[in-house]
């Protein structure tokens, strides 16, 4: 049986590939599109998401959300997304948005749905699913599973300690990691596995496919090589959420404690993240640890070039 689906997202170059992917894989049936500011303000993320929903013609509803965090305002990252938010690549204006308030069309959809039944995935700062799951605790037993791309074990990529997601809005994945779930995580120290190289690409480019996939190779073209991977490569971040749901064999995952640094300063935001169980406390982690990269980036094409 398909997955019921809640997607939250912040597109997004990755975004974007991640919809797409969980658009055209059978396994989701992608309910609800949620989205949230985070790369680029949320008049573009909105813009974006309603236009790869429309690229891939299924009509999924897609509800704005938050502008900003909970406690400050977001801040975007230009840098690697383009003031656009999908590093300048242009698509046909997607549907409207369906009305209401993101964090509303989550409770609405989970106090629909039957007990551990609904899989909800964050890709972006994860404020309109803490809003939701704050003003409503009771609905966690709805979910089947929570995904989340977010955090790192190791270094961050928005400053030294922190990961972008966690670090926008620290205070809502606080909440999401004390909801009593265990979350199924890809973190930076995950992401950097499916790590996207010019051969990558043109091996993914030898595969035909519509509309969607010819997007997707042209916002991987655009996306700028990373300092950290000595300018030969980067990190594919998002989709790897969506590929733990559809694919879960292409993981190896182990539970494991996390919290998240609310504190002003150097590690706000920081997942600190006890891999070795060494304070003996209860895992709230599924930890995406390894990642079987080419069959991922084989996934990804299977999955994303039969879409229109
Ligand atoms: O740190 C990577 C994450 O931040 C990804 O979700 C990317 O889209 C940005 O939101
Ligand atoms: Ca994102």
């Amino acid at each position: 049986m398909p997955r019921t689906t809640i997607i939250d997202c912040d597109p997004g170059t990755d975004d974007a590939i991640a919809l797409w992917l969980a658009l055209g894989s059978p396994e989701l049936d992608v309910k609800l599109i949620t989205v949230a500011g985070g790369n680029v303000g949320l008049d573009r993320t909105t813009a974006n998401a309603r236009a790869v929903v429309g690229l891939a013609g299924k009509a999924v509803p897609i509800v704005a959300g938050a502008e900003r965090s909970l406690m400050a305002p977001f801040r975007a990252e230009t840098a690697v997304h383009g003031n656009d938010g999908l590093g300048g690549v242009m698509l046909p204006e997607g549907p409207p948005l369906a009305p209401g308030i993101a964090a509303d069309a989550i409770r609405d959809l989970l106090r629909a749905s039957p007990p551990a039944s609904v899989t909800v995935i964050g890709l972006g700062p994860v404020t309109n699913l803490a809003l939701a799951f704050a003003a409503e605790p009771a609905l966690v037993d709805r979910v089947q599973d929570l995904v989340l791309m977010s955090g790192a074990w190791s270094e961050g990529n928005i400053t030294p300690a922190a990961e972008f997601n966690a670090w926008n809005d620290p205070e809502a994945l606080a909440i999401l990691l004390n909801l009593g779930l265990k979350v199924a995580i890809a973190t930076l120290d995950l992401t950097f596995q499916a790590r996207v190289t010019p051969a990558v690409i043109e091996a993914l480019a030898a595969r035909e496919g519509g509309a969607c996939w010819r997007a997707a190779l042209a916002i991987l073209r655009a996306l700028p090589m990373s300092r950290r991977m000595n300018g030969q490569g980067f990190p594919l971040h998002d989709p790897c959420a969506i590929a733990w749901v559809i694919a879960p064999h292409l993981f190896g995952v182990k539970d494991a404690a996390a919290e998240v640094d609310c504190t002003p300063g150097p590690s706000r935001g920081r997942t600190v993240i006890d891999r070795w169980n060494r304070l003996g406390r209860p895992a709230n982690l599924a930890l995406m640890e390894t990642l079987d990269a080419p069959r991922f980036f084989d996934l990804l094409a299977a999955r994303i070039a039969p879409l229109p």
